[in-house]
């Protein structure tokens, strides 16, 4: 019998960086399994690693220099470390994508937050510019952002920090990739 591999393995997961006051281990032998329509909530304290974690698993923790990875991580059964960058780029919003924790490095001051979401709709999906910012309306709609139409044309720093945060979500759901790492939780409302 053939058995499908999980959506996300992590196997052994070490992240570890070399600071000024010697070795910091911020990841430790972390083991997990998501199979696809799965949901797994990670809890632990500030400091302990979650943010670490989940760039990890997305292959932005960059190896060598001061940072060592060590483990593996396995995406529908392949090894995201033997990847080639492209290939990679490929599986960033189209299968895997990152809500990050903190939005306003998430999103660049000078883009609308309209070109944030259509730019990856463009890229990955390769609809057109109207088809990209209708699509765009109905993200925000989804995330619940008030008046889409008008927030679609407006810049990061117009809107709240709770709005931002949303779209920060939306531009995670963009692709409707398999595997989201959601390392701000989106409102129980959504
Ligand atoms: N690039 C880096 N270089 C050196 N140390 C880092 C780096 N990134 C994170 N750290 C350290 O790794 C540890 C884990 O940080 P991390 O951001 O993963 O915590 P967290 O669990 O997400 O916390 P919070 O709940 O506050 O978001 C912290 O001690 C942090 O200072
Ligand atoms: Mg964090």
């Amino acid at each position: 019998m053939t058995h499908e591999a999980p959506l996300l393995t992590v196997k052994e997961v070490s992240t570890r960086f070399r600071t000024k006051r010697g070795r910091l281990r911020a990841v430790e032998q972390v083991c997990l399994q998501i199979e696809a329509g799965e949901t797994l909530g990670l809890v632990g304290e500030s400091g302990s690693g979650k943010s670490v974690l989940g760039q990890t698993i997305m292959g932005l923790v960059s190896h060598g220099g001061n940072t060592t990875v060590t483990g593996q991580v396995l995406f529908e059964g392949h090894d995201m470390q033997t990847l080639t960058r492209k290939e990679q780029q490929q599986l960033w919003g189209n299968d895997i994508a990152m809500v990050f924790q903190d939005p306003m490095s998430a999103l660049n001051p000078f883009k609308k937050i309209g070109t944030h979401i259509t730019e990856s709709l463009r890229a990955h999906l390769g609809l057109d510019k109207a088809r990209a910012r209708e699509r765009a309306i109905e993200l925000l709609r989804k995330v619940r952002i008030p008046e889409p139409t008008r927030r679609i044309d407006q810049y990061p720093h117009e809107l709240s920090g709770g709005m931002r945060q949303r779209v920060v979500i939306a531009m995670a759901l963009a692709c409707d990739p398999k595997l989201i790492i959601a390392d701000e939780p989106p409102p129980p409302s959504m």
